[in-house]
């Protein structure tokens, strides 16, 4: 059985197990940030992570009260449980989280090269531009 589980503290996403998780996604990037903006989402195979995903927090509307703007952060998913959905339903997750929160705008980025992220990212609704050697990906929620 699957779930998809939020950290209930931003700081959870600096201990040891959570990090093994993202070393294990990304071997060759340790550009890894957090900090009190960031939230974080974990997908649990039974009781073994196997994914996960963030996003962050970059402009409150005038009195704190509401989150304005985001971006989504890494994804990362274990090389041997590729394919499944998982990213799919991380975006679909984090999406639930940002209509409840009032959030009105959602941005994130990806490489020219990553052909799966780009189709899971259009096919939830955002719309996307070349910027370089990048692709922009934005999708208004209100
Ligand atoms: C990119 C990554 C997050 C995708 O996660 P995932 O859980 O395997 O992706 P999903 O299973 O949700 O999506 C797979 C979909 O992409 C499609 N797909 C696979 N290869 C594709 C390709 N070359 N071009 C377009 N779509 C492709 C699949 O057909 C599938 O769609 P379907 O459900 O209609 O069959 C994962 O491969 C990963 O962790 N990579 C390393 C880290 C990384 O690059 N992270 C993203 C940048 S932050």
């Amino acid at each position: 059985m699957t779930t998809i589980q939020k950290l209930a503290r931003w700081k959870q996403a600096d201990e040891g197990w959570f990090r093994d998780l993202d070393n294990a996604c990304f071997p060759k990037d340790s550009s890894f940030l957090n900090d009190e903006d960031y939230r974080w989402w974990v997908l649990y195979e039974g009781r073994t992570p196997v994914a996960y995903a963030g996003l962050k927090v970059v402009a409150w509307n005038g009195d704190q009260s509401r989150i304005k703007r985001v971006k989504f952060t890494r994804c990362g998913v274990l090389p041997e449980h590729r394919g499944k959905g998982y990213q799919q339903r991380l975006i679909r997750r984090r999406l639930a989280w940002c209509r409840r929160a009032g959030v009105s705008r959602v941005e994130t980025y990806t490489s020219l090269d990553n052909a799966v992220s780009g189709s899971n990212l259009l096919r939830a609704g955002f719309t996307r531009r070349k910027k370089g050697d990048w692709y922009t990906y934005r999708l208004e929620l209100q």
